[in-house]
């Protein structure tokens, strides 16, 4: 859906702006061509040679060129352009775009833009979280520009946290979603679970897991972006849906997610489980906290309803069901079992000894485990990992209708 069209990328003065690289790759492979324009800070990232060899383009930086006065008109630019990304997008050009102060040829260039404007943010942290660069962002998000909001993870201080840049590859499908979305699931229902499950101890405390429900939420956007009516039953989580094609029904225990999950399924094309729903639930609750007395406390627990075996049960020939499979050994002997005696029709399998997988990661490293076929995925950003599942639900619907 590029092919053809006219990308001013805009790179500020961030580690990340070696990821620009990547996102010039990405967006030239699929037929658009790129004009770099980029700040004095963000030469000292990265050199205009890489950057003017992979775009077949001399680089603009200045308002003119200092060997022969030519003029670099940034209003041309403005007008050339089909789009302009900004990434990776520094709390200081953020702050200057929000404000107007045109102190360089990006700043100039950016409000001379008559095309849709794409920001990735890339700083750290307390930066990215700071009041001033939040409102920043709602500012220039209120003008219309596009905010390519940043992912969790490792950050160039050895820091964690909200600040990295998107992945490049995620930044290129915003711009090319934007120009033509992939509707291929428009019409089909999806059923997603997510997140953990609690079971009751007693009134304060409950049986968990690390699961953060990041998975079940990039899949749950991914079904509604691609035109899915979703129906998303998630254990508890502290995470939001932004896509208003998303009806949520929040559950606490995994009897509560049988519930749930078995009255939605009949009425869906698919249901994707992603949920880490807790397999014992203790045998009793305790009406009131349960006391420190003695040296030993014993609980009785008993199996919870295995949500993914009992959809498998009533699934109709034409409907699909995909299920994960998280593993610490002989992932795919296991992962392998569970497809068949699950009757699934896709298994996600992610191993606890991939690092970077799993639980409480911004990333997940996958493999799709199908009756046929066994394909490795690398290490990608869970929104990324979510467009790789979500492509082959979309091939395993279309074989069966
Ligand atoms: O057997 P195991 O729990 O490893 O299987 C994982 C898969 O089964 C996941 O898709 C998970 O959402 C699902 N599951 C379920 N209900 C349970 C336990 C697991 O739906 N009680």
């Amino acid at each position: 859906m590029l092919e053809g069209k006219h990308i001013v990328l805009g790179i500020t003065g961030s580690i990340a702006a070696y990821k620009a690289c990547l996102i010039i790759r990405s967006l030239i492979r699929r037929g658009a061509e790129v004009q770099v324009v980029i700040t004095p800070a963000g030469k000292e990232f990265i050199t205009p040679l890489t950057l003017s060899t992979l775009t077949q383009k001399p680089v603009v930086s200045e308002f003119f060129d200092r060997r022969d006065g030519s003029w670099n008109s940034h209003v041309s630019l403005g007008l050339w352009a089909d789009a302009m990304l900004i990434a990776p997008a520094t709390a200081s050009t953020i702050g200057k775009m929000a404000h107007g102060i045109a102190d360089n040829m990006l700043l100039t260039t950016y409000l001379s833009m008559k095309a849709p404007v794409f920001v990735a943010p890339a700083m750290d942290l307390d930066m990215y979280a700071h009041p001033t660069t939040q409102a920043n962002l709602k500012t220039l998000s209120g003008y219309g520009n596009h905010i390519i909001e940043p992912a969790s993870g490792q950050l160039a201080s050895g820091l964690e946290g909200k600040g990295r840049m998107e992945d490049p590859e995620t930044i290129v499908q915003v711009l090319d979603d934007f120009f033509a979305p992939t509707k291929d699931l428009d019409g089909r229902r999806i059923l997603i679970t997510a997140g953990p499950t609690y079971e009751k101890i007693d009134p304060v405390r409950f049986i968990g897991n690390y699961s953060s429900g990041h998975m079940g939420f990039a899949l749950a956007e991914e079904c509604a972006r691609r035109g899915a009516h979703v129906e998303m039953v998630c254990g508890p989580v502290s995470m939001t849906t932004k896509n208003p094609g998303i009806v949520r029904t929040d559950v606490e225990s995994a009897a509560e997610m049988y519930e749930a999950a078995t009255q939605h399924f009949s009425e869906t094309d698919a249901a994707i489980l992603c949920a880490a729903v807790a397999d014992f639930t203790p045998a009793a609750t305790a009406q009131t906290k349960i006391k420190r007395e003695g040296d030993q406390l014993t609980l009785t627990l008993n199996p919870t309803r295995d949500i993914a075996r009992a959809l498998g049960e009533q699934k109709r020939a034409e409907q699909v069901l995909v299920g994960f499979a998280l593993e610490t050994d002989h992932e795919q002997a296991h992962a392998q079992e569970k497809l068949r005696k699950k009757n699934l029709d896709l298994i996600v399998l992610n191993s606890l000894r991939d690092e970077g997988a799993g639980f409480r990661h911004a990333t997940n490293k996958v493999t799709l485990i199908d009756e046929h076929s066994v394909t490795p995925f690398p290490l990608k950003t869970k929104e990324a990992v979510a467009r790789d599942i979500v492509n082959r639900l979309v091939q395993i619907l279309d074989e069966k209708h």
